[in-house]
């Protein structure tokens, strides 16, 4: 335990120097500053991210570690060990080249893994850290370290999909933003955000994906939903962004989509509704077929309560009906 302890102070160690090396590198890189000001993001807001720059070469993080051979560096994710099929020609080089570069960081503050976005229209996009004993993607919310005083003062979190969309909401007013790092909502996220405010509002891209991933936050939410807290959700526009939408539209206009977040109990309704011809039986059945799921996914509450009655309305049926058929009265079964 205490050599595993002392691992990870190395990793948390090589990070944190990683990031003061990226975060230099940003003051000289004209195309990666032009980059960012092409993207209306001020250097202040870079700086209160620590946002750096990985510039091109193989083995820069030579001039910040003596000891390039040091196995916290793989360990971290900084560096890449290749080594070829027979076991020869051994070769190490840095992951994040010629990228600007976003720390994440834990809740204590101490950067655990980075994602790296190329200038152009390389691939991929975005570069992020391998999962280590330190960064675990289904379990990180990009941001949460420094939005946590913005998401108490509002009242609410937005969670949204990516780092850009974090940044640019900052810049413009909502620094009570965080992401998912592209990865679907886990039911640990939720747990995470629902310990910080009682008030969740997703805020995914407009696009198929971002779609998808508002279902997915929707079961993720339904086992830890209480009648104490609100979860809602933002539906932008198909080609937009809460980065792209915030710049063309303005906060105002951000502000207003804010207001008008669809609560859950809505979504679901709408969700289970689907195509479904709620004029015929089967339109009416398929949609409680549809609907099983999610509500027994639900404890007991006043809410489900109140989703069972919508839904009742919606299909020609009673609450009471629906219950049974559901079977909610039913502890659950594990
Ligand atoms: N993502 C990733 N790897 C990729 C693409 C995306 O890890 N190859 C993650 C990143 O965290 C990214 C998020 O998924 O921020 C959302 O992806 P996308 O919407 O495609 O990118 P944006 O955040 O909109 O980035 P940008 O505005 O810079 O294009
Ligand atoms: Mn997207
Ligand atoms: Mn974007
Ligand atoms: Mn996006
Ligand atoms: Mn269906």
């Amino acid at each position: 335990r205490a050599a595993q302890q002392a691992q990870s102070l190395a990793m948390t160690d090589a990070l944190s120097q990683a990031c003061d090396y990226y975060r230099a590198q940003l003051r000289g890189a004209t195309n990666a500053i032009t980059y960012l000001k092409n993207r209306g993001l001020t250097g202040e807001i870079a700086a209160r991210f620590g946002m750096g720059y990985a510039p091109s070469g193989w083995d820069n993080l030579r001039s910040v570690f003596p000891d390039y051979d040091a196995l916290a560096l793989v360990e971290s994710g900084l560096v890449i060990d290749k080594v070829d099929e027979d076991g020869s020609n051994k070769k190490r080089y840095d992951r994040f080249r010629e990228r600007i570069m976003f720390p994440i960081r834990n809740t204590k503050g101490q950067v655990i893994g980075f994602g790296g976005r190329v200038l152009d229209q390389g691939e991929p996009k975005y570069l992020n850290s391998p999962e280590t004993p330190l960064f675990q993607k289904g379990l990180e919310l990009y941001g949460l370290f420094e939005a946590r005083q913005a998401i108490r003062d509002a009242g609410y979190v937005l969670v949204t999909e990516g780092y850009m969309d974090v940044v640019a909401l900052a810049q413009l007013g909502f620094p009570q933003a965080v992401a998912t790092l592209g990865t679907a909502c886990t039911s640990t996220h939720v747990q995470k955000l629902l310990r910080q405010t009682d008030n969740v509002i997703f805020s995914f891209d407009g696009d198929k994906a971002g779609r998808r991933a508002a279902r997915r936050a929707l079961e993720a939410c339904l086992p830890q939903v209480s009648d104490n807290k609100t979860i809602q959700f933002l539906f932008l526009p198909e080609k937009h962004d809460p980065d792209s939408f915030v710049r063309e539209y303005g906060a105002d206009a951000f502000a207003q989509e804010i207001n008008d977040a669809m609560p859950l109990s809505q979504f679901l309704l709408r969700e289970v509704t689907g195509d479904h011809d709620l004029s015929t039986p089967e339109g009416r059945a398929a949609t409680q077929y549809d609907a099983k799921p999610l509500l027994q996914a639900m404890t007991p509450s006043a809410l489900r309560l109140q989703i069972v009655r919508g839904l009742a309305s919606l299909t020609e049926s009673t609450p009471a009906e629906i219950e049974g058929l559901f079977e909610l009265s039913k502890p659950v079964s594990v």
